[in-house]
């Protein structure tokens, strides 16, 4: 079989409603089992002849993907903002939203300032890793209370070249976490979907990411109360809390912060309200 007939038979086994793209996946599981690039699939397509590991091997990534795995996880890898990140079952996939983040980070600070940043929920290390690399002074304190997310945050500082002792990963509950110092920056996408939801959405597989990092308790608001609290402790005066949330959370948590803080709100690039940057 070549590449093409391979193509076309896995496009159609994910024909699926929750797959919005199944060919553009098709030709990311050929290419990841070939370890060839999207440019060499296309000049092959015609010509390369497989294996039968080889096809045995796509055939059985995609019924993963039917079973709602996403494809990141089957790959191991997904681009967050300029880098590129280990990832696996054990770690949210970084989703290209949070990259809102860090662009409402960088002007907040110059590029050589000696700053403290905390992180709440480090998951793969996106956030942390992109911010290690753009303030170069920076110190950072990494939090999770997931070992198996920290341990995939360690691999990816090494992937990525960063300097081991730039970021200081803790294991730690937010919920009981009592830092010696107090921070420039808290930065957080915490887990904000209502319990409820989480099981409908992992039941229909719209999502496959650890509960753990998704469920922010009955109302999805548990880590913004928390965040109001620990940031009138922990936060520098003038330091910034920047966070992702989720929709229709914006009044909610303006209700959480109230007056105690100068506070901004933003949407994402899908118009969506998606992340607050707020100043003690
Ligand atoms: C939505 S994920 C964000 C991961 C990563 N920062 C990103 O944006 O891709 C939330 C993270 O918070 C962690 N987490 C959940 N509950 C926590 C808690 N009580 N204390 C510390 N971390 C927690 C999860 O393990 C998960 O890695």
């Amino acid at each position: 079989m070549k590449i093409n007939e391979l193509y076309q038979q896995i496009s159609l086994l994910l024909q699926k409603s929750f797959i919005d793209n199944p060919k553009n996946e098709a030709a990311i599981l050929i290419c990841f089992v070939l370890n060839i690039e999207k440019k060499d699939f296309i000049l092959l397509q015609n010509e390369r002849q497989l294996t039968n590991k080889q096809i045995k091997q796509v055939t059985k990534l995609a019924k993963e993907r039917l079973k709602g795995r996403s494809i990141a996880e089957l790959i191991n890898k997904k681009d967050f903002y300029d880098l590129e990140f280990f990832v696996t079952k054990d770690v949210l996939i970084p989703r290209p939203e949070t990259e809102l983040l860090i662009e409402l980070t960088l002007p907040l600070f110059k590029k050589d300032q000696e700053i403290d940043i905390l992180e709440i929920g480090v998951g793969s290390g996106a956030i942390s890793l992109v911010l290690a690399t753009k303030f170069i002074n920076a110190k950072i304190d990494a939090i999770d209370i997931s070992k198996k997310a920290l341990s995939i945050t360690k691999i990816n500082i090494i992937k990525n070249n960063i300097q081991i002792d730039k970021i200081n990963l803790i294991k730690s509950d937010f919920f009981k976490f009592s830092p010696k110092k107090q921070y420039d920056l808290i930065i957080s996408n915490p887990p904000y979907i209502p319990q409820k939801e989480v099981e409908n959405l992992i039941k229909n597989k719209i999502v496959s990411d650890p509960k753990i990092a998704l469920a922010g308790g009955k109302d999805g608001l548990v880590f913004y109360k928390k965040l109001k609290e620990f940031g009138l402790k922990f936060l520098k005066s003038s330091g910034f809390i920047v966070f992702e949330h989720g929709i229709g959370q914006r009044e909610d948590i303006k209700n959480i912060f109230g007056n105690d803080f100068k506070i901004e709100c933003f949407d994402d690039l899908a118009g969506i309200d998606r992340a607050f940057v707020i100043q003690k």
